[in-house]
């Protein structure tokens, strides 16, 4: 083998490069494999950093994680721009979560109560109340319920800003394809690449995101149960900012936010739909965002359409990420994020820092251990 590392990780989005960063601050040899880093999820992600108004009765320990991550981002964001001198338009400005007629109100009720109970601060605002602080709201928004602890970041700039640290700090980038895992008598030792060649590291880390479970050499007992949601977003562009902070709400059934940039850019998302590996942009799925964009924030449609991209999130039997080592000696994940691997990168990389480096904290890395799935099989 012509390199060998301490951490090698599959996979240049915003979860793999959190990992390798902050292995490489900790002054680990590290690489990071990927034709075309941050050109899946993270490419589309709009960056809500949400786990509050994310928040449903059967997903306590996905909430767990998620505000678990959120303490962790003013700490990262800070180093990210001191190892990266760019700016990742951080906010913490909070989501304001809306509701049209008696059942969204009831539901909205119903999660102000479970936050209270959790001790969680959020809000429970009159429909005029939600429009004094967001007046391009509908006059038809009811209710809604703040969130003032949410934040937001922007994914494309988070993925230049950790590819700019990743370099500061040593860390190596392989522009990429890898062609499957190179083990000797069941331990794995390294990658072997689409060009043949193959890298040694003493773990590697799987952060292909929806594509988590197609690398080859797996044997059947470490199959990783991920598959591809896709979610099509658009990104629209106002002269001036139209939304202080994010918004989101139930339109027609379906969920849709809008997510405001410090450039006058709003992102509206997404679509969930179980297609496979598919990511064509189709006039369905846009119809359908703008139609329910506009039901929330009417003047929507006066915006110039910037963007649109279709995304893979990788989505797990459980909804909880699969992060931590294997059954497979010298394999750990870091993937399975479904709609938070940005909010969750953070923790992502420390979860798996610390059970490398052996100041594993049982509770949360229990959680997200991919040995759910592995050891019943
Ligand atoms: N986190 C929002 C989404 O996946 O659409």
């Amino acid at each position: 083998m012509s390199h060998h590392f301490d951490v090698l990780v599959i996979g240049g989005g915003v979860a793999g490069l959190s990992v390798a960063w902050r292995a490489a601050r900790r002054h680990m040899r590290v690489a990071v494999v990927d034709p075309a880093p941050g050109s899946g999820a993270s490419h589309a992600a709009a960056g809500m950093l949400a786990p509050v108004s994310e928040a449903t009765y059967t997903e306590e320990p996905l909430l767990r994680l998620g505000l678990a991550s959120l303490a962790r981002w003013p700490a990262f964001a800070a180093d990210l721009r001191e190892d990266s001198d760019l700016d990742i338009d951080y906010r913490a400005d909070g989501t304001l979560d809306v509701a049209f007629g008696a059942d969204d109100l009831t539901a909205l009720d119903e999660l102000a109560a479970f936050l209270d109970k959790l001790g969680l601060p959020a809000e429970r605002l009159t429909g005029r109340e939600c429009r004094r602080l967001e007046p391009m709201l509908a006059p038809s928004v009811r209710g809604g319920l703040l969130a003032g602890e949410d934040a937001w970041v922007d994914p494309r700039r988070v993925v230049r800003a950790l590819l700019a640290a990743l370099a500061r700090r040593g860390g190596a980038l392989v522009r990429s394809r890898v062609a499957g895992l190179e083990t000797d008598a069941g331990t794995v030792g390294g990658v072997r690449l689409a060009t043949g060649e193959t890298i040694g590291a003493s773990r590697v880390v799987l952060a292909a995101g929806a594509w988590s479970g197609t690398l080859e050499g797996l044997p059947p007992e470490a199959v990783v149960p991920v598959r591809p949601v896709k979610g099509q977003i658009m990104r629209l562009r106002s002269p001036s900012p139209i939304l202080r902070r994010c918004v989101r709400g139930v339109v027609h059934g379906s969920s849709v936010y809008l997510v405001p940039r410090g450039d006058g850019e709003v992102v509206v998302g997404a679509t969930q739909e179980e297609m496979g590996f598919d990511t064509r942009v189709t006039a369905g799925g846009l119809w359908e965002l703008l139609r329910d964009a506009r039901e929330l924030v009417p003047g929507v449609t006066e915006l110039e359409m910037a963007d649109v991209v279709a995304g893979l999130r990788p989505g797990t039997p459980d909804n909880l990420p699969l992060v931590g080592p294997t059954t497979l000696p010298g394999l750990s994940l870091a993937t399975g994020h479904y709609r938070g691997g940005v909010l969750l990168a953070p923790l992502t990389a420390d979860l798996f820092l610390d059970e490398f480096l052996d100041e594993a904290d049982g509770e949360l890395s229990a959680i997200c251990s991919p040995l759910r799935f592995q050891e019943h099989r």
